[in-house]
């Protein structure tokens, strides 16, 4: 099992669009924050697909440790 690098100790702001689907690196290890870029190819670890329901800011995890999926649940504050 591999360790999730803590990318930073806040989340992380970014428009998205209704109904799109971004794929959020839950390894930590992206050059394309908070998104994947094909990085956890060296870990067991793996994107999460999240689907905008509405436009607007989503909040994405940016400790890689949310219980609420690609979105920050303040987590980062416990680390
Ligand atoms: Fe982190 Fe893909 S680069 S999950």
């Amino acid at each position: 099992m591999s360790e999730r690098v803590i990318f930073q100790k806040k989340a992380m702001p970014v428009e998205v669009e209704a109904g799109k689907t971004y794929y959020w690196c839950a390894c930590g290890l992206s050059a394309r924050q908070p998104f994947c870029d094909g990085s956890h190819g060296s870990t067991d670890i793996l994107p999460v697909a999240y689907k905008a329901e509405a436009t607007g800011k989503a909040f994405f995890c940016g400790c890689k440790h949310s219980k609420n999926g690609p979105l920050c649940d303040g987590s980062h504050k416990e680390l």
